[in-house]
């Protein structure tokens, strides 16, 4: 069986803009390989200018790769159609206060993607709606509000469920819990987990809370300048890591992860 999602030699070429100081063409990433199992939750750290965000939106599909092949079960995205495609990998934003538009009901938030990536009628948009309303523990009553009169735990909620409602296969999710203070994260993190257990969800995090990130991930992929210098178990990451980045990483570690 190949694994659920695997990135084969994936690189990225930024040209040189005015905002980023660099000469000419630069290879920023890779050649990125790893693979991620279903149900299974992937960490990635590194510092600041690694290259964690611009592998998340090239998973994702936001931003095109230079080279390289991103496959699901085994069959290459770039042979998918935009629709299988986004319905297979979903990106859930830093902070929905920006990301959800906010002259939008959530209900329209929550049945746009299936009216533009399913043949759904009305009674099944509905459904699906409610389904997942219920698995990122919403009422129905939030249907009728617009973004900004729920509160940022809320907000985040409903990030989930738009990222839920197709069934993905991968939820990609970049710093989301970095706006949240402590009470409110582990609000967000037990939602996660849970989510996961019922619907075997995989998830890839790009995380600078170390705590977090042993809280939450199976593995973990350490990143400097553009390459993957290790990807172990949370638990070798962690008991000893391999490389002096990652020791870097993770020396403000502390066993509480609501420190
Ligand atoms: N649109 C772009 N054009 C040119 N260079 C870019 C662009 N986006 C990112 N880069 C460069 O690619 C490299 C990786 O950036 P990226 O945003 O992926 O890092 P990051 O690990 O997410 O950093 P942070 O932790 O600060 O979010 C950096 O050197 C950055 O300057
Ligand atoms: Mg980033």
């Amino acid at each position: 069986m190949p694994p659920l999602l695997e990135v084969r030699n994936l690189s990225k070429t930024y040209k040189r803009s005015a905002k980023f100081v660099s000469s000419g063409y630069r290879q920023s990433l890779g050649p990125i390989n790893f693979t991620l199992e279903r149900g299974k939750t992937l960490s990635i750290i590194g510092e600041s200018g690694s290259g964690k965000s611009s592998l998340a939106k090239i998973i994702a599909g936001l931003i095109p790769s230079t080279g390289g092949e991103i496959l699901v079960n085994g069959a290459p995205v770039s042979k998918m159609s935009r629709q299988k495609r986004c319905q297979s990998i979903r990106m859930i934003f830093q902070d929905p206060s920006n990301s959800l538009n906010p002259k939008t009901k959530i209900s329209r938030i929550l049945s746009a993607p299936l009216r533009l990536n399913t043949n759904f009628n009305d009674t099944e948009i509905k459904q699906q709606i409610k389904i997942i309303l219920s698995l990122v523990e919403l009422l129905p009553d939030y249907l009728e509000f617009y973004p900004h009169m729920l509160s940022p735990v809320q907000q985040h909620q409903v990030a989930l469920a738009r990222a839920m409602i197709l069934n993905p296969d991968v939820i990609l999710a970049d710093e989301i819990l970095a706006t949240l203070d402590i009470s409110l994260r582990f609000k967000i993190v037990n939602l996660l987990l849970k989510i996961q257990e019922k619907t075997d969800v995989s998830f890839i995090f790009v995380a600078h809370n170390m705590n977090l990130v042993r809280h939450m991930s199976d593995q973990v992929l350490v990143m400097n300048h553009g390459l993957i210098v290790e990807n172990s178990s949370t638990d070798e990451i962690f008991n000893s890591p391999q490389t002096g980045i990652s020791r870097h990483l993770l020396q403000n570690h502390q066993p509480d992860y609501r420190k």
